[in-house]
């Protein structure tokens, strides 16, 4: 009777067929989690892996077999220090309203067991582990892992490709702010970040930035121009650094002004942002907001003496440091173990202190901004208006 049990089991496992995804914005340290993740899989499980291209987009598309990439044990060889993704990746929300009623959620399902799938494991941000965990609530098996520049996503200490790109950011700010001294300019360097002010922290501190703006403390023009203005006539110089997100009332009185005066700043606040297919705005553009404001509050002659850069994507192409290696190799193996040797799905694994754990869905999609407190932010650089006022995002 055992040993039935242990053959039929033994069975199941050999023929278990596994779909690798990257979903949201891609970073480093994904590949990393991919060439483990098979790895893992094939020595310890004599599993099979198939990526397919684009992730829910791909899962869902009409004709699947264009998105497969076999991945075997040659195949992901080298792939742990290779930028972004070889699987590419999407945005696309099978279970948006529209989606789910044109039967997106069905097509997946019936692709991955036409396919002879009996998994999903991936990396994701907030989006596609919500779209994750619905897959996994129609009986699907999927186990995800967190990966993103924003770092964002709770349940997990840092989120693949945060490590890299505060590293890399942090030398590129380093690298205008010294620049910035020199020529005795105001540099404004802008990160992206969503929601979340973790990269413009961490980027700011790292970069010994004179004031970092987050989204979760909102800016009052006036006393941020009030600071830099300060700063610029003590020193010659000034270097901020700003989150894509950072928070300023439309109302505000110095905005206003300036949109009387700038024609720059109007076209960027008449731009509509579009959203993405989670409602995500999309954000980008502050740094040039803010050089317009800063040149108009300071009396500055020409707007030369304030330079921006925008670190934007750069961030997110990059080789991972090894941290993120490291990261993205203990990821991949707990996914699989979770899922093939525990038979566990419907967890994200995220890392807490030296150790790799799973971590249910819904824990994991709790968002997670900047929480420390006010006294610690101020006293590393990050702008707060003594006003607090309520945030109108741009
Ligand atoms: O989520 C990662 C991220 O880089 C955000 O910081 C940024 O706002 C967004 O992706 C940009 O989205 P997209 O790559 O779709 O333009």
């Amino acid at each position: 009777m055992l040993l039935d049990k242990l053959m039929i089991e033994e069975v199941s496992v050999m023929t278990r067929k596994i779909a690798l995804i990257t979903g949201g914005g891609d970073c480093p340290g994904i590949n990393a989690f991919l060439a483990s993740a098979v790895r893992r899989g094939v020595k310890e499980y004599g599993a099979e892996f198939v990526g397919v291209k684009n992730a829910f987009a791909g899962l869902a598309s009409k004709d699947i077999e264009q998105n497969l990439v076999p991945l075997d044990w040659e195949r992901v060889v080298g792939l742990e220090n290779q930028s972004s993704t070889i699987l590419e990746s999407s945005r696309f929300n099978p279970f948006s309203p529209e989606n789910e009623a044109a039967g997106y959620p069905e097509a997946i399902i019936n692709n991955l067991r036409k396919l002879g799938i009996s998994g999903v494991v991936g990396t994701g941000g907030n989006d596609t582990i919500l779209s994750a965990s619905r897959l996994e609530r129609r009986g699907f098996p999927t186990t995800m892992a967190p990966k993103s520049i924003d770092n964002d996503v709770s349940g997990t200490d840092v989120m693949l490709g945060f490590r890299t790109a505060i590293s890399f950011g942090a030398q590129a700010a380093r690298s205008t702010a010294d620049s910035a001294r020199a020529h005795r300019r105001i540099s404004i360097v802008e990160v992206m970040g969503r929601q979340a002010g973790w990269l413009a922290l961490e980027i700011g501190v790292a970069s010994g930035a004179d004031l970092i703006t987050i989204p979760e403390r909102p800016v009052d023009l006036q006393e941020l121009c009030s600071e830099v203005d300060k700063i610029y006539r003590e020193r010659g110089y000034a270097n901020l650094v700003v989150a894509e997100g950072t928070s300023i009332s439309y109302d505000d009185p110095v905005l206003q002004k300036t949109l009387k005066e700038s024609d720059v700043v109007r076209a960027l606040l008449e731009e509509t942002p579009e959203k993405d297919a989670f409602g995500n705005p999309k954000l980008g553009g502050i740094s040039q907001i803010l050089r317009r404001v800063l040149r108009l509050e300071l009396g500055l002659k020409k707007i030369e003496e304030i330079r921006t850069t925008d670190l934007g994507f750069t961030l997110r192409g990059l080789k991972p440091l090894a941290d993120d290696i490291i990261l993205g190799v203990r990821f991949g193996i707990r996914a699989v173990d979770l899922l093939l040797g525990e038979g566990r799905s419907g967890y994200m694994v995220g890392n807490h202190g030296l150790e790799v754990r799973e971590v249910p869905y819904q824990t994991a999609l709790q968002p997670k901004t900047v929480n420390r407190e006010d006294r610690e932010l101020e006293a590393l650089g990050v702008f707060i208006s003594s006003t607090g006022v309520g945030a109108v995002t741009k």
